[in-house]
């Protein structure tokens, strides 16, 4: 930590704040490359102008009220580490009579979007989501530009619902299995999706997961990796300059500073489906490499409302040394509900 500037520091002592994901830009005597002048200036004049605007149409948290001519904020959904999230109404689709014209729009947030990288991790983001179809994982619709005030931004379907760990402020004891279930399975079937598809998630937890009418809803691929081979056009962050995590949720070896990989999304799901079956973090919300040092995995304890049969699975994924954490999300999936989802589960076999 000690060489990195965070740039997004939570709340100490907050476990909400202890779930955002913290991006942090090494200081190694790199300074972010300076901008031409010539942008700068005509950054400043963008910026005067969407004040000018603001005063015709109030802008929202300094932005201005429509962007890219097409999309008018209407009210912040979510602020997490990295960025800001909008619901807003697309005027286009709305002028050819469109009932329901609301969307989603994601920012970087203020403090991110001027760092080197930021927009092509966002336009990283977009692509990644936009790789996966999948009834489990949020849409994406568009990367665009407002060229007034030069901000990148995402455009995703609205979800309506509870995040998960909303959903376990409210049901502190967790939630008795037939109900978890009807969660986790879903859960484990966007990742195992996600995972054939060569998409990593970097950053399950349980605010990254939304509870709605029709299902679960994996979203937010911000930190998203693809693996080698896969959307190999996209532009590499620079891995050494960049590091991001979400402490109590990231596994072990991630915090030690190796690439993401399918075994750490297993450790960040694993987590989340104990919580759900208990209502508690299996070590205590500390960071993992915290919980290795404790050795806490000798004294875990299957979670109360877990089947007894669904166990040994789960502690594998839980696994604090990532060579025993064999386990994938299909076999884990198969372990805590049977076979795959019924027509997926034919679609794959029919595949071979
Ligand atoms: N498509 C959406 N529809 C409705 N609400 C959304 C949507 N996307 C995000 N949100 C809300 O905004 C919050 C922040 O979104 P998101 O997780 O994408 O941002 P983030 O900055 O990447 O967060 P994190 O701290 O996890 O990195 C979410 O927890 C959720 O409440
Ligand atoms: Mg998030």
């Amino acid at each position: 930590m000690s060489d990195f500037e965070s740039l997004q520091e939570p709340v100490s002592g907050s476990p909400e704040a202890a779930d955002l994901t913290r991006l942090a830009f090494a200081k190694a005597g790199v300074a972010p490359p300076a901008l031409p002048a010539k942008a700068k200036r005509k950054r400043r004049r963008s910026r005067l102008r969407g004040k000018a605007k603001a005063e015709v149409a109030p802008a929202i948290g300094g932005l201005p009220s429509v962007l890219a001519g097409r999309y008018r904020l209407e009210r912040l959904l979510g602020a997490g580490g990295m960025g800001l999230v909008y619901r807003a109404r697309d005027l286009l689709h709305e002028q050819f009579g469109e009932p329901t014209p609301y969307i989603a729009l994601k920012l970087l947030s203020e403090e991110l979007y001027e760092a080197p990288d930021a927009s092509a991790l966002l336009y990283s983001e977009f692509a990644l989501t936009r790789h996966l179809r999948h009834p489990n994982i949020v849409r994406v619709y568009s990367f665009e530009v407002d060229t007034q005030c030069q901000r990148a931004f995402i455009t995703l379907e609205l979800m309506h619902g509870l995040t998960l760990d909303k959903l376990l402020c409210e049901r502190p004891q967790g939630l008795p299995w037939t109900e978890a279930r009807e969660i986790v399975l879903p859960l484990l079937d966007a990742l195992a999706y996600s995972h054939r598809q060569g998409v990593l998630h970097g950053d399950l937890k349980p605010s990254n997961v939304m509870l709605g009418e029709s299902g679960i809803t994996l979203f937010d691929f911000g930190l998203s990796q693809a693996e080698a081979g896969v959307l190999s056009g996209l532009p590499h962050l620079n891995r050494n300059r960049l590091d991001a995590w979400t402490p109590v949720y990231a596994a072990p070896e991630l915090l030690d500073g190796a690439p993401l990989s399918v075994a750490a999304d297993l450790y960040a799901v694993a987590c989340v489906i104990y919580e759900l079956a208990c209502g508690q973090h299996p070590y205590r919300r500390l960071p993992s490499t915290q919980a290795r040092n404790e050795r806490l995995d000798r004294q875990l304890q299957a979670p109360k409302h877990l089947p007894r049969r669904c166990w040994p699975a789960l502690r594998n994924a839980l696994s604090l040394d990532v060579v025993d954490r064999s386990i994938n999300a299909a076999a884990l999936r198969v372990a805590l509900g049977g076979e795959g989802s019924g027509l997926w589960g034919w679609w794959r076999g029919r595949k071979g």
